[in-house]
């Protein structure tokens, strides 16, 4: 209905998190991405299920457990230039195709990213 969350309309955990986990898959492989990631992903994507949970409208599991997402401010400590924000988009892109999410919600999804990830840019440059 009209009144369904993005979280519902892809059919909630199950959905995010297949999506989650394939676009850590990606990430790992990224030659733009894998540098500035830990190897191990597992909490990261723990982290990014809990908060793409609540940024699509469901439970507030993100902050829950770890207080307000500041998610600017966490991405501090990493270099992240426009090429990185592409770079983490373009795998967003692959995950979301090869999970099969589609349609009205996955643009309404995709551009609320687009936004997002260019907000995280904190570093203007690629070359320095
Ligand atoms: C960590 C979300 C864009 C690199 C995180 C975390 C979240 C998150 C929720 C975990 C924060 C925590 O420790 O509690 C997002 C969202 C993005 C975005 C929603 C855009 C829509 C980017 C981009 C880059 C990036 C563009 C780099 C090109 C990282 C790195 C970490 C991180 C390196 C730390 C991983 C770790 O230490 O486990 N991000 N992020 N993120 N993000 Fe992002």
């Amino acid at each position: 209905s009209e009144h369904q969350t993005p979280y519902d309309a892809i059919g909630g955990a199950e959905l995010l998190s297949k999506l989650v986990d394939t676009f850590y898959d990606k990430v790992s492989r990224h030659p733009e991405l894998a540098p500035i990631f830990p190897d191990d992903l597992t909490e990261t994507a723990r982290k990014q299920k809990q908060f793409l949970t609540q940024f699509l409208g469901g439970p507030t599991l993100y902050s829950d457990e770890h207080g307000h997402p500041m998610l600017r401010a966490r991405h501090m400590p990493f270099k992240i230039t426009p090429t990185g924000a592409s770079a983490w988009l373009a795998c967003m892109k692959e995950a979301m195709d090869e999970v099969g999410l589609d349609g009205p919600v996955r643009e309404q999804i995709f551009s609320r990213l687009t936004f997002t990830a260019h907000h995280m840019v904190n570093h203007p440059h690629d070359t320095e």
